[in-house]
């Protein structure tokens, strides 16, 4: 990962701390699949890629049980620190931190039987040489299982609050764009789980309908966790303007009194 890459998450990480649970995870569903996945069960040995605040690192510490266990790696330490206040929180002795990048595993070939990765494929410099690492240090059987966004116009919240923050700061922020819903299309990330050596390759794409309330800035947390360090220096009166501007792109999702908004996930896995 490059300085600036890593400026950019550790000056994050705070953000990511304030809206992370202090103990289990709050947005489970989605561990819940890659661990599905992954073939995740009691006494199974683990690894986490780009955990950031834990997730789903915890979710699989619970899982695996006593005599299993998962070690949590980021390339952030900022970010990894959310992950072990968590553990530490909630007293589970069988995970492990390690501050590396997923491209450079600092483990030996056929150590883990799972490898899971959420929401962190997209950010890495080179995903490709990522997903060969994650195969290497799976042993021979073992299961990977990756979640990156859907596609964009699946994901109303974070798309409309994106297009604001760009419009309302007057910057152009479209790599951003590209890099959260990178992998979004179909067959991309199959090809190159593929490409990095995996057998019994699929994927999954996943459409939720979420009711959010009227008249409640439910995105705030969402917001300050993903674009915090593009609006954190917006005074009280801008930021109330930007939550408008907000509240409004979400109009064309008004239905029935509520917000009936889209979430889309896209789960890919593999065998070694
Ligand atoms: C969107 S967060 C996801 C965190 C967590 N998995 C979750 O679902 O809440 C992306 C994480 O990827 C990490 N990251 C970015 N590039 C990475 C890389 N090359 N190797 C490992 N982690 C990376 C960041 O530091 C950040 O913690």
């Amino acid at each position: 990962m490059s300085e600036q890459q890593d400026e950019t998450w550790a000056k994050r990480a705070e953000h990511w701390r304030q809206a992370a649970p202090k103990g289990a995870s709050n947005h489970d569903a989605p561990n819940q699949i890659l661990i599905k996945y992954a073939d995740i069960g009691e006494g199974k040995k683990c690894l986490d890629l780009a955990s950031g605040a834990g997730e789903p690192a915890i979710s699989i510490a619970l899982a695996v049980g006593e005599a299993g266990s998962v070690v949590a790696t980021d390339a952030s330490a900022e970010m990894l620190e959310g992950a072990r206040e968590r553990a530490a929180n909630m007293g589970i002795k069988n995970i492990s931190f390690e501050n590396t990048v997923m491209e450079d595993l600092p483990f030996e070939d056929n150590t883990f039987d799972a490898v899971t990765c959420r929401f962190g494929l997209m950010h890495a410099s080179d995903p490709l040489t990522g997903l060969k690492e994650a195969n290497r240090v799976l042993k021979s059987g073992g299961k990977a299982a990756f979640m990156v966004h859907g596609p964009a116009d699946k994901n109303n919240q974070w798309t409309s609050m994106h297009k604001c923050v760009q419009s309302f700061l007057e910057v152009d922020d479209q790599a951003r764009f590209h890099k959260h819903y990178r992998f979004s299309a179909d067959g991309e990330l199959i090809a190159m789980l593929q490409e990095a050596g995996f057998t019994n390759v699929l994927d999954e794409l996943t459409v939720t309908t979420i009711t959010q309330e009227i008249g409640k800035i439910f995105w705030e947390a969402n917001l300050m966790r993903s674009l915090g360090s593009r609006v954190e220096g917006l005074d009280e009166a801008k930021m109330s303007a930007l939550n408008e501007a907000i509240a409004e792109s979400l109009a064309p999702f008004k239905k029935n009194g509520a917000y009936e908004l889209l979430s889309s996930n896209r789960m890919a896995y593999g065998t070694v």
